[in-house]
């Protein structure tokens, strides 16, 4: 399956001017940005929104998916429940490129109370710059898609 060069990002209330910021430098660097919300900063329940943007990347609408709450462990936790979805949270670049390269992430957490706009972006851009590496790590994916249905 040839998947489009589409990114859905959605986040809960307190990653709102994060979300947007990132949706601009995805634009920047030719993404398709599909930002599915919400836009108003009243409290919202992470696990809706990170289940809405998790089912967008499992469909094979999107090719990743950004997902942003305070911490970005319980946005995490919600789209990880997805069939088809390894989503991992990062607060520095290392990690977000070994979720890429070892575990092949079609999504990314961050926490909007843990990273600023700038380590934000840098932990994009290495997610988003590295392919996964397959080879040994192809089956090790394949356990755990496995668990999915036991
Ligand atoms: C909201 O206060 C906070 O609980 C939420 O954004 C997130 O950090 C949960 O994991």
């Amino acid at each position: 399956m040839t998947l489009p060069d589409r990114i859905v990002l959605s986040s809960d209330h307190t990653a709102i001017p994060l979300r947007q910021a990132i949706a601009a430098h995805l634009a920047a660097r030719g993404w398709t940005v599909l930002d599915i919300g919400p836009t108003t900063a009243e409290s919202t329940d992470y696990p809706r929104h990170g289940e809405a943007a998790a089912r967008r990347v499992a469909s094979g609408d999107c090719r990743f998916g950004i997902v942003l709450c305070g911490t970005g462990q319980g946005i995490m936790m919600a789209a990880n429940k997805v069939k088809g979805v390894r989503c991992g949270v990062c607060a520095e670049p290392y990690s977000a490129a070994m979720i890429r390269a070892h575990n092949d992430a079609n999504m990314l957490a961050l926490g909007a109370r843990v990273v600023g706009e700038g380590l934000a972006l840098a932990i994009i851009d290495a997610f988003l710059t590295t392919d996964f590496e397959a080879g040994r790590h192809a089956p090790r994916v394949a356990m755990i898609q496995a668990l999915e249905s036991e």
